[in-house]
């Protein structure tokens, strides 16, 4: 594993940043496979990315679009990831619809859902049972608490190592995550951390000791590449 940690003055040179990163990513996966599949992040941090991602001239057909995870609501709802990403990009952008698979939030239990949207994935990387596909890129945010995806502090959802998808839990409403061997299994994860309330996880986080369980972004160490892209508000203090 590579991990490169990179600080930005702001907000916006920080997008500005995971704009240019990101792209580099997608072209060179197309380049060397012709195809690149991400898992996005949700959370506010990206919006600005995703919303500069719909100007841009990319071989749609060849990207497919995952999500890391996605609150048990309906795409209506003003807190769905897949909602938030489909207004500000990919309703823009002429992305097959067959490319874009949203974590599914309408099946009578959030389990059968993570359930169906393991067999999606599998399905779609042509994985038998036990295999873990390899992503190309997988976004990751970071929350107050060291969360990352729907990996909250103290929750199963941690310890699930032989699933893709499994549900995950913050105050008491379920949640629909990746899990750490499939964020681990990717090419490349790039986390976006921006805002001073980051200051303390960050810290936790890059703490040569810790405990995973309370910070569980500690657990990200992704086979090839880690990069952190920061800005100057959540880095102030931090020893990399
Ligand atoms: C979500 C996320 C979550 C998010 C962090 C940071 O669904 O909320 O995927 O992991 O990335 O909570 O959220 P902000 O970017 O809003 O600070």
């Amino acid at each position: 594993m590579t991990r490169e940690v990179l600080v930005y003055s702001d907000k916006q040179a920080l997008v500005e940043a995971a704009f240019a990163s990101i792209l580099d990513r997608i072209r060179s996966a197309i380049a060397q496979r012709q195809t690149c599949s991400i898992a996005l992040s949700g959370g506010s941090t990206p919006q600005p990315l995703y919303a500069a991602l719909a100007h841009v001239d990319l071989p749609w057909h060849q990207i497919q679009i995952f999500w890391g995870d996605e609150r048990y609501v309906p795409a209506s709802h003003p807190d769905s990831n897949y909602g938030m990403t489909k207004r500000v990009w990919l309703d823009l952008v002429p992305i097959p619809a067959e490319n874009v698979h949203p974590m599914p939030t309408n099946l009578a239990s959030p389990q059968l859902a993570a359930d169906e949207y393991d067999r999606q994935i599998r399905a779609n990387f042509g994985l038998e049972a036990g295999s873990i596909p390899v992503f190309d890129i997988v976004l990751l945010g970071m929350g107050d608490d060291g969360h990352t995806a729907s990996l909250f502090p103290h929750t199963a959802a941690l310890s699930v190592l032989d699933r893709l998808v499994t549900v995950g839990e913050k105050d008491g409403q379920p949640r629909l995550t990746v899990t750490f061997p499939l964020i681990n299994q990717a090419r490349s994860v790039i986390f976006l951390v921006s805002g001073a309330s980051k200051q303390t996880a960050l810290a936790a986080v890059f703490a040569l000791t810790g405990d995973e369980t309370i910070y569980p972004s500690r657990s990200i160490r992704p086979q090839d590449e880690l990069l952190w892209l920061l800005d100057a508000a959540a880095a102030d203090g931090l020893v990399t």
